[in-house]
């Protein structure tokens, strides 16, 4: 029997952090042993906020470099980018006709968005249909995100629901992976830990650099044990190992501070090592890219050959 399907991706949008990895990439390594895995580099959704062609370039390589480094196995996974496949934004065309202004405008991203500034491009206003594109392309049974996410892969099936009634079933509908405890991690503010907060703890930071970060972690006076700091500190060790240090410790937050740099030194030095290794190896890491977008390729095309089969464009034996 052959393997179920699992795809996912992350925009190149700038530095992977805890939060990232925890509430996705970590989910995409653990379940490659059963899954027939598709990881993407989001490159044109990145496009939608950021317009300098060096730090474009930089990201999409930066990313790449992440995704070995935190263990997915290029002879199992298939890495490619989303910028190689061209199917990806011409099936978004299509289901541009297929949806309405309306049903868009109720996007969580896009009202955040419009709420900052009325000056948005398309493309963030379309982000949603890109997206579907990159999922339905692969028939992928899983997509696991974090929960922000969540929404992107709803509009997903929707979509592919539609499809399927208008022209007939074409897509299958995909289900979201949501890891309930880490759905939404937290960053140094207790906020969602978030590039486009600036709270967050880089997943290869280098020692000095968790230092500074958890050194930063905004404390409540108010309880003996520092909820953010706490939060965080669950990310790596269980509630029954914690809350007895917690309690030795109560109210000293030096020193729960200085643990939990120690415990993310010993979780990110390894990551930190590896993709070190592959930054050596940087002509192999971009053919594997490579050759993952020609197995991309191949699939993406066989489907919106049938696509356009369904949609009545194809005029050709
Ligand atoms: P950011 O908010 O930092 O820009 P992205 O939008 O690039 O993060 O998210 C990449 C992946 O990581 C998505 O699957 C997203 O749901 C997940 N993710 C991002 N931040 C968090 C978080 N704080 N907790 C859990 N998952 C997260
Ligand atoms: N929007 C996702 C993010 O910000 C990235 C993404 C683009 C994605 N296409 C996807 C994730 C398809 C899963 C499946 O992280």
């Amino acid at each position: 029997m052959s393997k179920k399907v699992l795809l996912s991706g992350i925009q190149s949008s700038g530095k992977a952090h805890i939060g990232n990895y925890f509430g996705a990439m970590k989910q995409w390594v653990d379940m490659s042993k059963e899954f027939d895995c598709y990881i993407f580099i989001a490159d044109y959704h990145a496009l939608h906020s950021l317009q300098d062609p060096k730090e474009m370039k930089k990201n999409i390589v930066n990313l790449l470099l992440d995704y070995l480094a935190i263990g997915l196995d290029p002879k199992k996974v298939t890495l490619f980018k989303q910028s190689d496949i061209s199917e990806h934004t011409e099936l978004a065309w299509i289901f541009d006709t297929i949806t309405t202004m309306p049903y868009l405008m109720r996007a969580h991203a896009f009202k955040d968005a419009e709420a900052k500034s009325k000056d948005i491009v398309v493309a963030t206003f379309n982000y949603p249909m890109l997206q579907a594109a990159d999922i339905l392309l692969y028939s992928p049974d899983v997509v696991p995100v974090g929960q922000d996410q969540r929404q992107h892969v709803e509009i997903s099936r929707d979509t592919a629901e539609k499809f399927n009634r208008i022209y007939g079933e074409t897509f299958k509908l995909p289900e979201p992976v949501i890891m309930d405890t880490v759905a939404v991690v937290p960053g140094v503010d207790g906020r969602k830990m978030s590039k486009s907060y600036g709270n967050t703890i880089p997943l290869f930071a280098e020692y000095e650099e968790i230092k500074k970060c958890v050194m930063g972690i905004v404390t409540d006076s108010s309880e003996g044990i520092p909820k953010n700091v706490y939060d965080i500190h669950n990310l790596l060790r269980p509630a029954s190992e914690l809350l007895p240090l917690y309690e030795e410790h109560t109210g000293k937050y030096k020193i729960l501070k200085e643990l939990l740099i120690e415990d993310l030194e010993k979780f990110i030095a390894p990551l930190r090592e590896r993709r070190k290794e592959w930054e050596g190896k940087l002509p192999e890491a971009l053919e594997i890219l490579k050759s993952g977008g020609e197995k991309a390729k191949a699939i993406a095309s066989k489907k919106m050959n049938e696509v356009k089969e369904k949609i009545g464009v194809n005029v050709y034996e």
